[in-house]
């Protein structure tokens, strides 16, 4: 599974490509830009200045994500409890060597890391973190049901090269463990992953471009079990769907992956899903992309 090559971001950050999933983990744009923006810029973070947080970070990878997060919460002193779920240690190794990555961060990120490498496991007063190695359909089953979540990061290879982590049964059992104000983001947009987030009972917003990034629509999408629409702040960069994105939700585009017993295989569930598009009603998205001008190629993330 782990034939990994490095890559170097046009921000000048690495990152990899898996010749296994034949895709690279970052946007060519930037490995660390897209950690910064997607994520970490959507997270809101300040809400948790001096409190404690829950945080799942689901395909870990690198820990661009974690690192950057940990980065953060040092810095205005939270308290985090963070799981992570990663099914290979290879990309973890690959940071913990890489001295350029581990210069962006605070240092106590490697120590963390090193210990998450080394021991699956960090623990001092301020930060708890967990890594559980292995396929995440599998290890969120072992996260309490308690733990509720303020924050999950779900960075999976794209929804067609890894169907196994965007399917409505994995998302829905990801879901019970969000906190009613906790946040999904993801960088996806694809229209699947939104309509099975809102089949599941969340709020979901578009993740605006940043100036640099316009030619994009959208740079992915945030899911909050209940959101008053009154605290959607114009400062903040996630916002309600346009009615383009709207759109794309009532095309077959929107028909979710599946994968009932939550062992499929990659091909079973892509042929699943094309199997329930050929028979269904719903609207050709070739006919939504001619009528917003739309190319292939923009739709698709992680080029
Ligand atoms: C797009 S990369 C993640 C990028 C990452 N957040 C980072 O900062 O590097 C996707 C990751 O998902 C992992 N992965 C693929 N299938 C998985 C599965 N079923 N369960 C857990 N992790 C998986 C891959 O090993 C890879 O590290």
């Amino acid at each position: 599974m782990s034939e990994l090559i490095e890559i170097l971001t046009k921000d000048g950050s690495y990152s990899l490509r898996s010749l296994f999933f034949q895709e690279n983990f970052h946007s060519l744009l930037g490995a660390l830009e897209e950690t910064k923006l997607k994520f970490t810029s959507t997270s809101n973070l300040q809400r948790f200045k001096g409190k404690s947080l829950n945080v799942l970070d689901i395909c870990f990878g690198l820990g661009y994500n974690s690192a950057s997060l940990l980065d953060e919460l040092i810095k205005q002193k939270s308290y985090l409890n963070l799981y992570a779920l990663e099914i290979d240690k290879k990309p973890l190794e690959y940071s913990l060597r890489n001295e350029s990555f581990l210069k962006l961060w605070d240092p106590k990120v490697k120590t963390i890391f090193e210990s998450m490498y080394r021991q699956d496991y960090f623990e001092d007063q301020f930060f708890k973190c967990s890594v559980l190695w292995g396929d995440a359909r599998e290890k969120i089953k072992i996260i309490p049901s308690s733990i509720k979540f303020d924050l999950i990061y779900l960075d999976g290879f794209s929804p067609q090269k890894c169907p196994q982590v965007w399917t409505m049964e994995f998302l829905s059992k990801v879901s019970e463990n969000l906190n009613s104000q906790g946040y999904l983001i993801t960088y996806s947009s694809s229209a699947a992953v939104r309509k099975t987030l809102r089949n599941l009972g969340l709020e979901i917003f578009t993740i605006k471009p940043s100036i640099k990034n316009r030619i994009f629509w959208s740079q992915g999408t945030v899911a909050i079990p209940k959101f008053n629409n009154k605290k959607l702040k114009p400062n903040f960069n996630f916002e309600k769907l346009s009615l383009m994105e709207e759109e794309h939700l009532l095309t077959k585009a929107s028909i979710p992956y599946r994968d009932q017993d939550l062992n499929s295989s990659k091909d079973d569930i892509i042929k699943r899903r094309l199997d329930e598009q050929f028979f269904s009603n719903l609207l050709s998205t070739n006919k939504w992309r001619e009528k917003w001008g739309m190319t292939k190629l923009s739709v698709k993330s992680k080029i």
